[in-house]
């Protein structure tokens, strides 16, 4: 049999318990014995819970529990999460986490730790919650050098540029609608200004690259910019905005990492996936394009990806399933350095200004007569920001071209 232990019963650990009980004869099929819960660390008693009884609040009593091959990581932060951690790989026993931020932070250590111990740090639900994409870079695609990932992994910010997009509303409205229907939190900043994309992506690229991609170091801009006119414009171009968290291999072997709104071309595979669904496109060498969409939040489908990993674990005991993820930093391109495509959209007074500026192709809405859009061939981030802002307040905004 084996033996698991959840830290953190909240939203995913619940979850987590619930699969692997209500699935129960599958879940043990899969792993090859049978499976049971019998740990759950909290900081509370869950008196009237069916698996109330199973809680508990010292760590030690899971560490030194000899009969314990698995621990879920599900209760988030990089305090007592990354000891905790820490402390069951050098007890020998594997950790399945959907704890982002921790992998994002000190992914490389863990594996190695896990490496040197003889058991597993795996973390498919980290990115892209109950969607398979860790496992799919590690093993379906080990064949492949991988050129780009592109995705839209923040569910939250998806919603609301979606309800921007199709009701015409204001980021702050959709704001509030996402906060009610608990699709944000009441302090959005982690979402809406990238920071949780950041995070994901970290830990894409450095999967990407095999080398560590630190999310210092990975250009973030998030949606709280984007307004109302940038979407009318968008539409008359046959285009959405979608935030976009973008890894890339440049020519010079150089990662480009950035997390930034994009304007999307309304047939790109991208420019489809709505509301709180998530997506991530890769491109690799040899298979070309290929797309791993779904559910990138939310209890159960976030719980089926950990659970996932214990079954994988359960597998492979006394065995580290490989995974390339040096401590070594990668080289990260300087953004600032690279080419892109711009739309700008600038004060109507302003044009031969802009036009004398930004050669390119000028977009005017009908019945619009205050500003106009513009967008660019491709150049310098650099120049561009010199140029945009040479402009002063009457440049109006600028989204990149994915
Ligand atoms: N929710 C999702 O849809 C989702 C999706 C993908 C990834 N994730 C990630 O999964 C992790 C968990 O998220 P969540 O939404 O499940 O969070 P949550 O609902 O807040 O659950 C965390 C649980 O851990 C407990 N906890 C915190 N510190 C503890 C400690 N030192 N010892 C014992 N228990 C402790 C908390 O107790 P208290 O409530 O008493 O503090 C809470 O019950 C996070 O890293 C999150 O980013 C979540």
């Amino acid at each position: 049999m084996v033996k698991v232990a959840v830290l953190g019963y909240g939203t995913v650990g619940s979850g987590v318990v619930e699969v692997i009980e209500s699935n129960n004869a599958q879940v043990s099929r899969s792993a090859g014995e049978e499976m049971h819960v019998k740990y759950i660390l909290d900081l509370r008693d869950f008196p009237e819970d069916p698996y109330g009884d199973r809680v508990v609040h010292d760590i030690n009593l899971i560490l030194e529990d000899p009969e314990i091959s698995i621990v879920c990581e599900v209760m988030g932060g990089t305090g007592a999460a990354y000891q905790f951690s820490k402390q069951a790989l050098e007890a020998g026993k594997s950790v399945c986490t959907s704890n982002k931020e921790l992998v994002a932070k000190h992914g490389p250590e863990l594996l190695a730790l896990a490496r040197e111990h003889n058991c597993n740090y795996l973390f498919e639900a980290s990115v892209g919650g109950g969607i398979p994409v860790i496992r799919p870079i590690n093993s379906s695609l080990t064949a492949e050098k991988i050129l780009s990932i592109q995705g839209i992994v923040n569910g939250t910010t998806n919603y609301i540029l979606t309800k921007m997009g199709s009701q015409g509303a204001d980021f702050e409205d959709v704001l509030k609608q996402a906060q009610e229907l608990g699709y944000a939190e009441r302090n959005p900043e982690a979402d809406v200004e990238g920071h949780d994309a950041c995070r994901k992506l970290a830990i894409l690229s450095s999967l990407m690259t095999g080398k560590n991609v630190d999310s210092d170091q990975i250009y973030t801009e998030g949606i709280t910019r984007i307004t109302t006119a940038d979407f009318d414009y968008a539409k008359a171009a046959g285009m959405t905005i979608k935030l976009l968290a973008i890894g890339r291999l440049t020519e010079e072997g150089r990662v480009l990492a950035m997390v930034a709104p994009f304007l999307v071309g309304n047939t790109h595979p991208l420019a489809m996936v709505n509301d709180v669904f998530n997506a991530i496109f890769i491109t690799g060498n040899m298979l070309g394009d290929s797309m791993y969409y779904g559910r990138g939040a939310g209890k159960l489908p976030t719980a089926s990806a950990v659970v996932s990993d214990v079954i994988d674990c359960a597998r492979n005991q006394g065995r580290t399933i490989p995974c390339f993820w040096d401590s070594e930093s990668a080289e990260v391109a300087d953004v600032s350095e690279t080419e892109q495509r711009y739309f700008l959209r600038v004060k109507a007074s302003a044009k031969a200004e802009a036009e004398a500026a930004f050669p390119g192709r000028i977009l005017e809405l009908p019945g619009r007569q205050e500003d106009f859009g513009l967008f660019t061939g491709a150049m310098k981030e650099k120049d561009f920001n010199e140029k945009y802002s040479s402009l002063g307040d009457r440049a109006l905004g600028r989204i990149r071209l994915a």
